[in-house]
C-alpha cells in the first residue's frame, strides 16, 4: 500500500513548487535502469573504473537527440517508452501522488512501446530536443565530473513547453554539488503571472533564410524576475541516495546541477513529465487568476502548517521559512 502524500507534503508543493521524496524508487528498479543506460554508454566510459568518469572526448560526442552525448553529458532518450520506464510512470507509487496532485482519473498515460523524445528531432535547427513530444519519459540523462565548473555560477531557466509537472529520479547516490537538479523555492508562484498563457511559452517559428531569431520569445518582465529571483532566492540542491526523487512544477526555476568534480561520482537521472488529460482545453485558456484551477480539489485544500522539522528535510533555506 502506498502512502498517499500528506496535507503537509501538498502545502509545501504549493508553496514552494518542489517536493523531495526520498527511496521513492526500489534500489533493484533502480539498478535494472543503470543496466539499460550502461549499454548506451560512450566507448571512452567503463562502469567498473571510476578513474573514466570525467570529460568526453571530442570524437564521441553526438547530437542524435535520441542518444545525446556532450562533453559533459550523456542523455538516453531512445528507452523512453519501454516496459521499464512506462511501469514506473503509470504502476508505482508516483502515479498515485500524480492523481493527487491532478486528481483521480486525470493523468495522461503514456503509450508502452510509442514514440520517445527525440524521435522527431529538436524543436528547431539548433534548438533542444521538445520533452512535449514523447508518448513516455525523457530518458535517462548522465552528468559526468567536469572540473572546469568548480567555480561556475548557478543560473536558472524555466521549460517552455506545456505541461504540468516533472519528475527527476536518482538511479544512483549523488552528493551535493555533484549534477543534481537545482531548483529555487517559490519561484513558480512569481514566475506563473508573468506569461500569457498558463502553460506554453510562445516560440518564433525557424526560417532558413532569416536564421537570427527563432526559438523561445522570453518577455521583458520575466528576465527581470529571473535576475530578481537568483539574487533574493538560493537554491536548493535536489542531491540524494539512489531511488530518492523531486517533483517540480513546470514554471519552477531550475536547473541541470553542474558538476563540480569533488566526487568521482556520474549523476544518472530518470526524468519524465506527468500532463493533465486536460492540457490541450487547460493551454488554451488565458492565465489564470488562481493558478491551481486545473489541480485536484485535495492539492487546492491544502493548507498545513509547515513544521520546522519538515522544512529541513526539504532542504528549504531558512531566509524562505516565511516567504
Ligand atoms: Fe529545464
Amino acid at each position: 500500500m502506498v502512502a498517499s502524500l500528506t496535507s503537509e507534503e501538498l502545502t509545501f508543493f504549493k508553496r514552494f513548487g518542489y517536493l523531495i521524496k526520498p527511496a521513492a524508487l526500489a534500489p533493484e528498479v533502480c539498478e535494472q535502469l543503470l543496466e539499460r543506460m550502461w549499454e548506451s554508454a560512450p566507448a571512452s566510459l567503463s562502469r567498473q573504473d571510476p578513474e573514466t568518469y570525467g570529460i568526453l572526448p571530442e570524437h564521441e560526442w553526438s547530437a542524435d537527440p535520441l542518444r545525446t552525448i556532450s562533453k559533459d553529458k550523456w542523455q538516453y532518450r531512445a528507452l523512453g517508452t519501454e516496459p521499464l520506464l512506462i511501469d514506473i510512470m503509470t504502476q508505482s507509487a508516483l502515479f498515485v501522488w500524480a492523481e493527487q496532485l491532478l486528481g483521480q482519473g486525470k493523468v495522461r498515460r503514456p503509450t508502452l512501446g510509442g514514440k520517445p523524445m527525440g524521435h522527431s528531432g529538436p524543436a528547431w535547427p539548433g534548438g533542444p530536443v521538445d520533452p512535449q513530444i514523447t508518448d513516455g519519459a525523457r530518458g535517462i540523462y548522465a552528468t559526468l565530473p567536469n572540473p572546469e565548473l568548480a567555480s561556475a555560477e548557478d543560473g536558472l531557466h524555466t521549460d517552455g513547453h506545456p505541461f504540468h509537472f516533472g519528475v527527476v529520479c536518482l538511479l544512483e547516490d549523488c552528493p551535493p554539488e555533484a549534477g543534481a537538479f537545482k531548483v529555487w523555492p517559490g519561484s513558480h508562484r512569481r514566475f506563473q503571472p508573468l506569461f500569457p498563457m498558463p502553460y506554453d511559452q510562445a516560440r518564433v517559428p525557424f526560417y532558413e533564410h532569416l536564421p537570427s531569431h527563432k526559438g523561445l520569445v522570453h518577455p521583458d518582465a520575466y528576465l527581470a524576475e529571473v535576475k530578481r529571483v537568483e539574487t533574493d532566492t538560493p537554491p536548493v540542491d535536489a542531491f540524494g541516495k539512489q531511488g530518492d526523487i523531486i517533483l517540480w512544477h513546470h514554471r519552477l526555476g531550475h536547473m541541470a546541477g553542474h558538476h563540480k568534480a569533488q566526487s568521482r561520482t556520474i549523476r544518472q537521472a530518470l526524468l519524465f513529465d506527468y500532463n493533465h488529460i486536460d492540457l490541450d482545453r487547460q493551454r488554451c485558456q488565458p492565465t489564470p487568476q488562481d493558478m491551481w484551477t486545473d489541480w485536484s480539489a485535495e492539492l487546492r485544500e491544502a493548507n498545513t502548517a509547515l513544521t520546522p522539522d519538515f522544512l529541513i528535510s526539504q532542504r528549504l533555506p531558512q531566509a524562505l521559512y516565511e516567504t
